[in-house]
């Protein structure tokens, strides 16, 4: 981890600790990080397993690519730097957000493996799960609901994820869901039921 820019700061302890958050609210802090191609599904997904995880009284919370990047990340671009240090950040802000003691689901394309097993490495084994929405370029673009792929076709969009810059495959997903063949509820049960299996949350039957 890089170290921080001043030498003259220290690392201040809270009297109220995420054992404690997590205690009263009944369930474990952790990162769902949606990774894929753009109109893969992440957003969707993210949504409909956090209704699912509200209704069952979850404290969660989605950060995402294209809202994330109208705020916090309004300054960066889609450059090879500019996507690491987005990525970089979501990673920092979903490790406060686990520390809070929600579930936080992130729906990022996040093209570089280096740049989420960095994130992944901030966080205890476990507590970062890696869902690969796995759908082909071909059915991304055939969808393309915000009609980037044929923008990106024509030229308009340089350094396009899928079209003219790169997606690597992630080796250790916790999950890859064939998004171009599962319906977005199969999907969602193969998520909550992976987050029962780990005891992040508990299940509708156990509270
Ligand atoms: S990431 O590569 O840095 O992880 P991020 O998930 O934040 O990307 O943003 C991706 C979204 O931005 C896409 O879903 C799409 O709507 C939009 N977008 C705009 N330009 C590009 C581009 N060049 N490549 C990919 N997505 C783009």
């Amino acid at each position: 981890m890089d170290a921080p820019k001043s030498k003259h700061i220290t690392w201040s302890e809270a009297i109220v600790g995420r054992e404690d958050r997590e205690r009263r609210n009944g369930h474990k802090g952790a990162v769902l990080w949606f990774t894929g191609l753009s109109s893969s599904g992440k957003s969707t997904l993210a949504r409909m397993v956090e209704q699912v995880l509200f209704e069952r009284g979850c404290h969660t919370y989605i950060l995402d690519g294209d809202n994330v990047r109208h705020g916090l990340n309004r300054d960066l671009g889609f450059s090879p730097a500019d996507r690491e240090e987005n990525i970089r950040r979501i990673g920092e802000v979903a490790k406060l957000m686990v520390d809070a003691g929600l579930v936080a689901l992130t729906a990022f394309i996040s093209p570089y493996r280096a740049d989420r097993d960095r994130n992944r490495a901030l966080l205890p084994p476990g507590e970062f799960i890696e869902i690969w929405c796995r759908c082909s370029v071909e059915e991304c673009e055939r969808r393309d609901p915000k009609g980037l792929y044929k923008k990106a076709r024509a030229g308009q969009i340089p350094e396009f994820t899928g079209i003219s810059a790169p997606y690597e495959e992630p080796q250790a997903a916790e999950l890859v869901l064939d998004t171009d063949r599962l319906s977005p509820r199969e999907c969602v049960e193969r998520i909550v039921a992976l987050l029962e299996e780990r005891a992040i949350v508990t299940g509708p039957d156990d509270r």
